[in-house]
């Protein structure tokens, strides 16, 4: 269903066209990268139950209150709070979600940085022959810890970024992601079975998928929820903003759900390759470091199967895409607000705000072994804890409470209902966003700072 209007702001072309948007947004590095890297670090598949239970019942309620919220207003993340409740503190949170787009992208274009150095690594036959754990470990460090490769790949990303962004996100992200999407689910459905089929897998996946309930505390509940936000896109506007692009005749509830369901798949299938792989290998999750476990797991299947350096060139330009539509999603909101409210032409918006995020990601590039000063601080480590974790829980709290309670739940209904009259989790979602994922992002805030 085509459907153009003459609105300025200009809408999806179609349903489709907005959920892949939506989804390519969720699918990036939260996924590959960083949820296989939680798991290792969180005891496993106690990890990975605790992560589906917080999606469900906390990450797809928010996201469907985010698409409300936009797709009422069709406004931009500071936009959207003034238009329903205007002068009032509100917009603070879309304030908020702005200035965490920026910092976010800065930090996470360094991690897509290293995906576009191992596709370039990859083609140029660097993981030929007999791979081990220790030669991709060695690689790893020293790609990370090499100022000109990690510098030049991080402003290749953000360039390609800002120039996206630039020329408008409606238009072109819809054709990429359209194709780009199911090639890579395909690949890593089949990365995921041969995975599985290597010899001395099976502990990989009892590790990843038989919970060891004693394993279960604060600090996992606590990271699940983190990575759900994260993955999802939500807690800063993302959602209102691409909400805002979507027609009045689009399906709220089903686009959310697909959106997160298909965000977690992904997610799931990527641990099916990591762990088996990795134990497979004589690996255990207590012997690497997280945050590498992508950049040194792969490459060791890619040796291992034929055909290696096609699917591995393959893998690694569709993670550097999926970064991509993410890092796209995350300039979008400061860039909305730019035009909306400032009068900002794109153009000037989007460059502007580029540079900023190039500026600010100068020191977590460096904070991977390249400056021992950013090194011992954890730089990284602690923007994408205060941005990546921390200001998404806020935010998504912030907007459960003022779905809930100040714009009034049934008004979101109402808007929800517009488009679709047969909303049959309506208990559940009010359920939700007015008192339970309010009151666990509360609870687990507390935990943090008790
Ligand atoms: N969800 C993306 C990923 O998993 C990252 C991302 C894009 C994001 N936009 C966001 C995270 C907004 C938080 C908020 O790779």
């Amino acid at each position: 269903m085509e459907h153009r209007t003459l609105d300025q702001r200009g809408i999806w072309g179609s349903k489709v066209a907005f959920i892949l948007a939506a989804t390519g947004s969720a699918i990036g590095l939260g996924n590959i990268w960083r949820f296989p890297w939680m798991v290792s670090e969180n005891g496993g598949a106690v990890f990975v139950f605790v992560y589906v239970l917080a999606v469900l019942l906390i990450g797809f309620p928010v996201m469907l209150g985010e698409l409300t919220i936009g797709r009422h207003t069709q406004k931009n993340a500071v936009g959207a709070f003034e238009a329903i409740k205007p002068k009032s503190p509100w917009k603070l949170i879309g304030y908020m979600g702005v200035v965490t787009g920026v910092i976010i992208l800065s930090f996470y274009a360094v991690v897509a940085g290293w995906a576009a150095g191992y596709l370039f690594k990859t083609v140029s036959g660097a993981f030929k022959g007999d791979l081990t754990k220790t030669i991709t470990q060695g690689i790893y460090d020293k790609f990370t810890t090499d100022p000109f490769q990690v510098f030049l790949f991080f402003i290749i990303v953000i360039g390609i970024t800002t120039f996206i962004v630039s020329r408008g996100v409606k238009g072109g992200l819809e054709k990429w992601t359209k194709v780009l999407l199911p090639v890579l689910f395909l690949l890593i459905v089949y990365l995921a079975i041969r995975a599985i089929s290597l010899e001395g897998a099976a502990k990989g996946l009892s590790y990843y998928l038989k919970p060891d309930f004693t394993k279960l505390n604060g600090t996992v509940i606590l990271q699940a929820l983190g990575q759900a936000f994260f993955s999802l896109s939500l807690g800063m506007g993302t959602m209102i903003t691409y909400g805002s692009y979507i027609s009045k005749s689009d399906k709220l509830v089903s686009s959310a759900g697909w959106v997160s369901f298909s965000d977690t798949l992904i997610a799931m299938l990527a641990g099916l390759i990591i762990f088996p792989t990795l134990f497979a290998f004589q690996g255990s999750p207590g012997d690497v470091q997280g945050e590498s476990l992508v950049f040194l797991i792969f490459p060791l299947i890619f040796s291992k199967i034929s055909g290696g350096l096609i699917f591995g060139t393959l893998f690694f330009s569709l993670l550097l895409i999926a970064a991509i539509t993410s890092t796209i999603s995350l300039l979008e909101v400061p860039v909305a607000y730019l035009i909306d409210e400032r009068g900002w032409s794109r153009n000037k918006a989007a460059w502007l705000m580029g540079g900023l995020a190039m500026i600010l990601g100068i020191p977590s590039a460096l904070s991977a072994g390249i400056s021992s000063f950013f090194q011992d601080v954890d730089f990284m480590g602690k923007a994408f804890f205060i941005f990546g974790n921390l200001s998404l829980a806020i935010g998504a709290f912030f907007i459960c409470i003022f779905v809930g309670y100040v714009w009034k739940v049934k008004n979101a209904v109402q808007e929800i209902t517009s488009s679709s009259p047969r909303f049959r989790i309506k208990p559940f979602w009010i359920f939700a966003i007015k008192f339970l994922a309010p009151i666990a992002i509360l609870v687990i805030l507390y935990s943090l700072f008790a």
